[in-house]
């Protein structure tokens, strides 16, 4: 981060003040108001964060009006068709891409780690039987602070270390355990000769009473869908866990708190929401009705799957998503899918409509994924938890970086208050 020669001045009630200006190495240039308050006595409003930087990083660079998105420097698409989960887990977490002795190490370590404690079985035997995965996935994740005491002491960087890989190596297996749970199977243990995508399948799909042979076709696109759900620089969640972190609350809290914010339909919630819309459309000729509904003020729906704060072009991910849903449906023999066709005529009529030109509303990353994971065989309730073992890595980084900062100190927003001015209190009878 470089403060520049450059400066704005802030005139107000007769006084100026100067507010430095930081050059990114990319993007807008960042006014500093750290003293804003002490030197002038205001705050600044920015509901929902739209004009806020609230950290520097180094990670994950988007530029939306292009729609490129950048992780470490390198795009997306060379990422997702180069590369593969656990090298860019590497990459995200240690900044560069790995040497292949470096590689060997690494995916050693996150293999070791992938078993949970087995005390944890009992864990998710209280969860009512039909749990969404994800009410499963919170709840556990924010127990594994009750099961790994070795490594919260978020002050020494190896228990960090050891954090961030178990993190990382259980996530699939935690995952695979709620899903599991959730439809009455037994739990499948991970397995060590299979990289990260073909045992996260395992662990779905095989069943003690018979043989599972992990399609290569299927467990390349997972691993795909896991490069391009990530890291996505400041979204909602990975707020939420440098928010959550910044208290000096333990690496486990924190990831369940970004789970319980990626949850929600406006955010990670949105493939499931997306999948069941396109369900609901059914065929081509509903659409047109969906899109009014869309446009309607004073109708709640919207358009799942798109739209997004930061892309106003398409998300580089819903690009290769496309690809790999037309892929990966044409090897399973189901490239007339209808959901697809409906996805495709939808994603068509609505970049040709005024309303959504004008509003530089394109497919986001939720648009296309749940088309494949449902032709893989995970019903739509696994979506999210999908989306949430993927960004794991992305959270754990950006925490990472968070701690190793010494400027990092305890989020605290202010706020514009507007209720009551002090009053005294009325005792109940004469209320
Ligand atoms: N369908 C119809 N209208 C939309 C949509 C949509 N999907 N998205 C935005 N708009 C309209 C919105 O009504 C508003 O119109 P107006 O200016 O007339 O009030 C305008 O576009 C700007 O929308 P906004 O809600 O102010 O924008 P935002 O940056 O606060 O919200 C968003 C971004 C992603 C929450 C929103 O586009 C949305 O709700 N999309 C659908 C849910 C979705 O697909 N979420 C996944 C996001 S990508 C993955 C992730 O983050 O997990």
């Amino acid at each position: 981060m470089t403060e520049t020669q450059k400066s704005a001045t802030l005139s107000l009630n007769g006084d100026t003040y100067e507010l430095p200006i930081f050059s990114p190495t990319a993007g807008p240039d960042v006014l500093d108001i750290r003293k804003l308050y002490a030197q002038a006595g205001v705050f600044t409003y920015d509901p929902g964060f739209t004009s806020t930087a609230s950290c520097d990083s180094t990670i994950t660079y988007i530029d939306g009006g292009k729609g490129e998105l950048l992780h470490r420097g390198y795009p997306i698409d060379q990422l997702a068709s180069k590369s593969h989960y656990l090298e860019v887990c590497y990459l995200l977490l240690y900044g560069e891409l790995p040497t292949a002795a470096q590689l060997e190490d690494f995916e050693t370590r996150v293999t070791r780690h992938t078993m949970v404690h087995e005390q944890m079985h009992n864990f998710f035997r209280g969860f009512r039987r039909d749990a969404h995965p994800m009410a499963t996935l919170v709840g556990v994740v924010g127990a594994m602070s009750a099961f790994y005491h070795d490594s919260l002491d978020v002050t020494d960087p190896w228990q960090r270390e050891v954090a961030a890989i178990r993190l990382i190596a259980k996530l699939p297996t935690i995952a695979a355990m709620a899903y599991k749970y959730s439809i009455g199977q037994p739990f499948v243990y991970p397995r060590n000769d299979l990289d990260y995508a073909a045992n996260f399948l395992h662990m779905c799909f095989s069943v003690p009473a018979e043989e599972y042979h992990v399609n290569p076709i299927l467990s390349r696109a997972m691993d795909r869908i896991f490069i391009l759900h990530a890291d996505h620089e400041q979204n909602a969640s990975t707020s939420t866990v440098r928010l959550a972190s910044s208290s000096g609350a333990n690496p486990f809290a924190c990831i369940a708190a970004g789970i319980a914010c990626l949850w929600g339909p406006a955010h990670g919630g949105a493939n499931q929401a997306c999948l069941e819309m396109l369900k609901e459309i059914g065929s081509v000729d509903r659409i047109p009705e969906f899109i009014e509904r869309a446009k309607d003020k004073n109708d709640p729906f919207r358009l799942m799957g798109f739209g997004h704060r930061v892309y106003k072009n398409t998300d580089p991910r819903a690009k290769v998503l496309k690809q790999s849903a037309d892929e990966v449906l044409e090897l399973l023999g189901v490239e007339d899918n209808p959901l697809l066709q409906v996805a495709k005529e939808l994603e068509r009529t609505a970049l040709n409509d005024p309303y959504f030109i004008e509003k530089k509303l394109f497919p986001n990353v939720d648009f296309y994924s749940g088309i494949i994971l449902e032709a893989m065989g995970f019903p739509t309730s696994m979506f999210t938890p999908i989306f949430a073992l993927s960004r794991t890595v992305g959270w754990i980084s950006q925490w990472k970086e968070m701690i190793a900062d010494p400027q990092n100190k305890i989020g605290r927003p202010r706020q514009l208050y507007l209720g009551e001015t002090l009053r005294d209190y009325v005792d109940i009878e004469k209320r």
